[in-house]
């Protein structure tokens, strides 16, 4: 490919509509390459920017069976839901599809029949687990059965949540189907493959020769090693009803693996975006760019490809810049467990702040190993760097237009070294950030965009115009030129990653829309041009806003601590003699309160029916003194007396315990007479 191709096609990965999108999408993906589609944009290159929900596939169904809806309104509704929240992030794509669709039915059903027509797979019959009671086959999703490697007996077929062993779903002891509860059997059933090891030479001279050095290390690792071990023929049908049917004779029933018919989705969402599709997947001119996550790496560099060689009419992606993974506050990110930023809520509880969580992200976008983010750094990169940097340079020299020339930008007189040597830097800049993003080196890019600001507050900072105005008025026009200069130059360069706040510093200097070849210039923003009022670019992120975040995480995690728990085993029998040696009563409490020095004791005086007696009592962090006063409780009266800080307890109120520590009383479900037995 040469670096000046006559077209682009970029793709980002897409998303399984079974469930919303979080921040590890969108620095993995989305982000990335929608900042690279606007950078060309701006250089006024043809791309169309391809995306769409992934609506098949057992992730769906599985989906829709927890939410006790069809697999059709799970991908009705989750399409809608990231759409959006796409749209209002503004993920620029030009189109975003979705693969439930006639046109892409169509388009993944017309490739499988070519490939299928041209004798490009073979045809196997294996055994496969078959639920008779639901009479269908078993996804190993669908699964369950106890883990050979670490006894778990809710390990799926194709993994154990527990010890983490990728599994086949024969490995499973005592196997049984969550969709009917029966034990599975095994039926034979005819599949496709595609037999990747015939593509391997190909593969190997095409990636491991050809792209060494050109693809990102951990992807071009990824592949070789893939490669090294030998690749195998590749099931591309299976046995579900939810999908794109399989549309040759014989295969009633059976639809394509999702992950044939998914990237295929990306021609048919450029099919439903223009008539003219043809040029951006046909042509050898054409640059097709995969935007992906590291766990789709084989299905974009590998099996893809293969389809796409196998088909005979497409040309190849010319490089595949998938990212690593982004863990949040030191965890990974996980749908099951709730352990994520979803986009939708973060854009619902910071309205206007798009572009802070965009740099917040691009910053610490995960491109060569996974990376953390934290809501300590996400505040610290708005309050230190948007706002401190950017922000502050912009304000600068907005306002002191307006303050000294009612906002007419004033004339550049003579130049001093240090002004020809900012201008420089200033022309440099441009294509400095360019390299960076051509080559996929974002935060360099967002590095390289935040240095120019850094220049701006340097070279106003340096040179003083607020102190010079009273001595040197002329000088003071030549510098407030040149801070305009660079403010124009900026609104074009930071638009791919910060578009929103772009616009905003735009219409602050009454600029159209440039292109990138405009920045860098020393005349964007022409002497005697009337600039705009200045507005805040940024405003700054509070300690209470964040630390509501991480406190809503925190609760997550206690609640999934909750819900995993694992509940203790049954202790030894015991007699009904033994039961009945432990007197225990309803009693009320009448009096509590701390004791002195301990965190965690309470001294409680109870009305026991019997008498009244103080007990010591564990439970201070759980319970404030004035809240308790007046509860009924369950009390074990004849525990034999013990001294807890020099105070005699006489007795134990019985708590029943959640898994995260945290204490109930056990309380009679109606009032009792002080005394009653509990038995
Ligand atoms: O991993 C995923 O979320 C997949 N839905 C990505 C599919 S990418 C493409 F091939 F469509
Ligand atoms: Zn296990």
């Amino acid at each position: 490919m040469t670096n000046n191709p006559k077209r682009y096609t970029v793709t980002a990965a897409l998303p399984y509509a079974n469930g919303p999108v979080h921040i590890g999408h969108l620095a993995g993906v989305y982000l990335p390459a929608d900042v690279y589609v606007r950078y060309l944009r701006l250089q006024n290159r043809d791309v169309k920017f391809i995306c769409g929900s992934d609506e098949h596939g057992v992730p769906i169904t599985i989906r829709a069976k927890k939410e006790g809806i069809t697999p059709q309104q799970a991908v009705d509704k989750y399409h809608e839901l990231i759409k959006k929240s796409f749209e209002d992030f503004n993920i620029s794509f030009d189109v975003y599809d979705r693969t439930s669709s006639k046109i892409h039915a169509e388009t993944a059903g017309d490739f499988f029949k070519k490939l299928y027509e041209d004798g490009k797979f073979i045809e196997q019959t294996t055994q496969q687990y078959y639920d008779e009671k639901a009479q269908q086959f078993l996804a190993d999703r669908y699964i369950v059965g106890t883990c050979p490697k670490c006894g778990n007996e809710n390990a799926y077929g194709d993994q154990c949540e527990s010890c983490g062993t990728s599994l086949n779903a024969t490995d499973l002891i005592n196997p049984k189907s969550t969709l009917s509860g029966a034990v599975p059997v095994m039926r034979e059933t005819k599949h496709w493959y595609l037999p990747l090891n015939e593509y391997e030479a190909w593969l190997r001279e095409w990636i491991v020769e050809g792209h060494k050095g050109d693809w990102k290390p951990n992807v071009y690792g990824q592949c070789k090693s893939w490669i090294d071990q030998g690749l195998q023929p590749r099931a591309v049908t299976r046995d579900l009803d939810w999908g794109v049917p399989v549309p040759v004779e014989g295969a009633e029933g059976k639809v394509l693996y999702v992950w044939f018919d998914a990237p295929i989705g990306y021609i048919s969402a450029t099919k439903a975006l223009t008539d003219d599709w043809e040029k951006y997947w046909k042509d050898e001119e054409s640059k097709l760019v995969h935007f992906i996550g590291k766990d789709n790496i084989v299905f974009h560099c590998i099996i893809f490809p293969s389809m796409l060689k196998a088909h005979g009419d497409y040309i190849l992606p010319d490089n595949v810049p998938a990212n690593e993974f982004l863990n949040l506050e030191g965890d990974k990110i996980s749908t099951s467990r709730n352990w994520a930023v979803w986009l939708h809520e973060y854009l619902e509880e910071f309205p206007g702040k798009g572009d802070v969580l965009r740099y917040a992200l691009a910053s610490n976008m995960p491109e060569t190993k996974d990376n953390d983010f934290t809501w300590k750094d996400y505040q610290a990169r708005n309050n230190n760097e948007l706002l401190a940097i950017l922000g502050n340079f912009i304000n600068r020299a907005v306002v002191l237009t307006q303050k000294y020339y009612e906002g007419a930008v004033p004339e550049r007189g003579e130049l001093t070294d240090y002004d020809r040597e900012v201008l420089g830097v200033l022309e440099g800049m441009p294509l400095v950030i360019a390299t960076y993003i051509e080559r996929y080196r974002f935060r360099d890019a967002l590095g390289e965009l935040m240095n120019l600001a850094r220049l701006g507050n340097k070279y106003l900072a340096d040179t003083e115009p607020w102190k010079l105005i009273k001595t040197d008025a002329e000088r003071v026009k030549t510098i407030m030129n040149i801070a305009l200069q660079i403010s124009g130059s900026l609104s074009i360069l930071m638009e791919p990653f910060l578009p929103e706040s772009a616009g905003k510093l735009r219409s602050m200097l009454s600029l159209n829309p440039g292109m990138w070849a405009d920045a860098g210039s020393a005349d964007l923003v022409p002497a005697g041009h009337i600039i705009g009022k200045p507005e805040l670019l940024f405003e700054r992120v509070e300690d209470a806003a964040v630390d509501a975040q991480v406190q809503k995480l925190l609760d997550t995690k206690k609640a999934n601590e909750v819900a995993n728990a694992t509940v203790e085993t049954a202790k030894e029998n015991i007699t009904f003699d033994d039961f009945t040696k432990m007197d225990i009563r309803i009693g009320t409490i009448l009096e509590a309160e701390k004791v002195a020095k301990t965190k965690k004791l309470l001294k409680l005086k109870v009305d026991t029916g019997i008498d009244q007696r103080t007990v010591v009592s564990g439970i201070a962090e759980f319970f404030k003194p004035e809240e308790i006063v007046g509860q009924q409780v369950s009390i074990l009266v004849n525990l034999a007396p013990r001294e807890i800080k020099g105070i005699t307890s006489q007795g134990m109120i019985l708590m029943a315990e959640n898994p995260d520590g945290s204490l109930a009383f056990v309380q009679p479900s109606k009032q009792i007479k002080n005394g009653g037995e509990v038995r």
